[in-house]
């Protein structure tokens, strides 16, 4: 009798195993199982968002997940994303929103369809005008990177042998996003702290974070400023400072009366290449290489396994100009 029992049980087993009964998951076929992550960015056509987009894409290649890119560049776009990617199937996604005072109504929308978020770059902003600190986030250690931009600055108009007295400081600046307005003055202490007068301290502050937005600001700052000699130049990032030079040179000014240090060191790659140096010196090559696989890494695991990320990351930067460029950007796999 015990034996007909466990024949019988084992009969059951085997019904039910072919049927997919007692399985939670009754997904129809094996590429449903595939995870699928979403990777948003807010200027797409800018080469650092555009080189996350590629260490992303390595991700999901070796991790044989699915990669979605968008490019969300207004509120509705992020919405309009965050549905379509749902509709997708996908579980969760890495984000650089256009505007980090969205980020309530991202994580709202994320959170209906239980899909995970990590930012990356821009760190939300909540509903109190502070930091979204329960939001996963990875970006850059911005404050530091302002100061090494600031130290360089003081390090190559000292070499020049620049007169302080001569010399003034344009700052292109985006202050209503703190990773932005930490660059900046993280920049600007560093040169206060080297002798530099605060009276010679001049911010240009953009109305648009690209370059003709940083364009027209350094216009309008040099229409007050006739008669400075020579231009130390720092910014949001390479944009923000190849548009100052752009507008240096529309004054007159040019290599050997403009240092410009950026940040990024991929926005910058074909001013360095450019036959004749331009007043854009240098840059603080950051890591997009993390920002965009480890975001995704980071997120694939949290899916797959449930293992939570660090709730920040920060990364660091490497200064490299049009002499050491090529070196470092290959050391760093990124030629
Ligand atoms: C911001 C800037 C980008 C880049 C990233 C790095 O999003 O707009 O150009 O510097 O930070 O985290």
């Amino acid at each position: 009798m015990r034996r007909y029992g466990s024949v019988i049980a084992a009969a059951f087993v085997l019904l039910l195993a072919s049927c997919g009964c007692g399985k939670t998951d009754r997904r129809p076929d094996a590429t449903a199982e595939r995870i699928r992550i979403g990777f948003l960015v807010k200027q797409p056509d800018e080469p650092w968002f555009q080189n996350e987009w590629k260490f992303a894409q390595q991700c999901a290649d070796s991790f044989g997940f699915d990669l979605v890119k968008i490019g969300a560049t207004d509120g509705e776009k992020v919405l309009a994303a965050i549905d379509n990617l749902a509709a997708q199937g996908a579980q969760g996604f890495v984000i650089c929103a256009p505007d980090v005072r969205l980020g309530p109504s991202i994580m709202a929308r994320a959170s209906g369809y239980t899909m995970k978020v990590i930012s990356v770059d821009d760190r939300f902003i909540g509903a109190d005008g502070r930091t979204m600190t329960g939001v996963h986030h990875l970006g850059i250690s911005a404050h530091d990177i302002g100061t090494s931009v600031g130290r360089a600055l003081v390090a190559e108009m000292t070499r020049r042998n620049w007169k302080i007295t001569e010399t003034a400081l344009c700052a292109a600046t985006w202050e209503e996003l703190q990773t932005a307005r930490e660059r900046t003055d993280g920049a600007i202490e560093a040169l206060e702290a080297a002798g530099f007068p605060q009276s010679q301290v001049f911010k240009a502050p953009q109305r648009v974070a690209d370059i003709p937005g940083s364009f027209d600001a350094v216009n309008a700052l040099l229409t007050q400023h006739q008669a400075v000699r020579r231009w130390l130049v720092c910014g949001n990032n390479d944009n923000a400072v190849l548009g100052a030079v752009r507008a240096m040179e529309g004054r007159g000014y040019d290599a050997s009366t403009v240092i410009g240090i950026g940040i990024n060191g991929t926005d910058c790659i074909t001013e360095f290449q450019k036959d004749k140096p331009t007043g854009f010196y240098a840059s603080v090559l950051l890591a997009p290489r993390r920002h965009g696989f480890e975001t995704s890494a980071l997120m694939y695991r949290w899916i797959k396994n449930g293992t939570e990320p660090p709730l920040e990351t920060y990364t660091t930067g490497l200064l490299i100009t049009r002499d050491t460029f090529r070196e470092v950007l290959k050391e760093q796999g990124l030629l």
